[in-house]
């Protein structure tokens, strides 16, 4: 239990995109996500009381609105952890360059650097494997039942191909150095992934051919997604990103600003372009080249909303 000598520890994890397959990764089917540059950093100090404070940059209410969940995740975190925060009070402060927003894998970036500095504070030596778990429990704390993607992708980084399975979840890195121009684009609606996911469970349980083709759709379109991205064929993942997204609108998770913002990508000579997580709001993605990544975060501006430019395949969590 806690080291003497340290008085203070300090990790980051990175935002992550899903380029394929939220959503039907629920299901057991797979998905592809990689982590991206933006980082959420995680300080743990000695206190005399535990605090936690969050000092993230944000959609607007986004902090509020997940303010209690993210009280049940600390707690989740520190029971997975067995640190006893009345027995050895810490404060944490939260920080770092990622936005906290829906669909970027916030909950999953701060869960997974609270876990990598609290290893750090108390000594435990904990490896990713474990890492990893202890954020995956820390993301029930915001929505339930996640599939464990966005906390797999923020703790081992790069690209990671992911399959939820009852028994133990694949999570296997695609082995290649691939860095994506990406402008996200910010429908500035927090969503509620827990509410999404179950709609979606509801409107399933009444339309089970209908997703049973979409599923057979995606599947088939997945393989090919990672065909194209081992291949580094920007225009064929530009192409099964679009395919994708139209079977995202299909399951009713897309929405008005989320298909403006596609639009808009495409017009201005996006690759590809897709909402991206939880849907409803939240945020989407373009896939673009490097010298039209500022149009295109333009065009978003011009109309009214807020963008960033990124790259794939960063760093996963590190002590700092
Ligand atoms: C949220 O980032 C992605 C979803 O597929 C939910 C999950 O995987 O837990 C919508």
């Amino acid at each position: 239990m806690g080291s003497d000598n340290i008085v203070m520890s300090k990790a980051s994890a990175p935002g992550k995109l899903i380029l394929f397959g939220e959503h039907f990764v629920v299901y057991g089917l797979p998905a592809i996500a990689t982590a991206i540059e933006a980082r959420t950093t995680a300080i743990v100090e000695k206190a005399d009381k535990y605090s936690l404070e969050d000092n993230r940059p944000e959609t607007p209410g986004y902090k509020i609105e997940k303010y209690g969940q993210q009280l049940d995740s600390v707690q989740r975190i520190f029971k997975a952890m067995r640190i006893n925060p009345k027995k050895t009070p810490v404060k944490i402060t939260l920080g770092g360059n990622l936005v906290a927003a829906s669909g970027i894998g916030a909950s999953a970036a701060s869960c997974s650097a609270i876990a990598a500095a609290l290893n750090d504070y108390f000594g435990l030596g904990f490896g990713k494997e474990k890492l990893n778990d202890i954020a995956y429990e820390g993301e029930k704390g915001y929505h339930g039942t996640p599939s464990g993607i966005d906390n797999s992708c923020s703790t081992f980084g790069g690209f990671i191909w992911f399959k939820k399975d009852q028994a133990k979840n694949t999570i296997f890195p695609l082995d290649l150095k691939l860095s994506l121009a990406m402008v996200i684009g910010n429908t500035g609606i927090t969503s509620n992934t827990s509410k999404v996911v179950g709609e979606v469970k509801g409107e399933k349980e009444k339309n089970p051919e209908k997703f049973k083709t979409i599923f057979d759709v995606y599947t088939g379109l997945v393989d090919d997604a990672r065909l194209a991205i081992e291949g580094k064929d920007l225009n064929e993942i530009g192409k099964l990103m679009n395919k994708n997204h139209g079977l995202l609108r299909e399951i009713g998770v897309s929405c008005k600003e989320l298909e403006e913002l596609v639009d808009i990508a495409l017009k201005n000579g996006a690759l590809g372009a897709k909402l991206t997580g939880t849907g409803r709001g939240g945020l989407m993605i373009a896939l673009v080249e490097d010298q039209n990544a500022r149009k295109v975060a333009g065009a978003f501006e011009k109309a009214g909303y807020k963008s960033k430019i990124t790259k794939t395949g960063a760093e996963g969590v590190r002590v700092e």
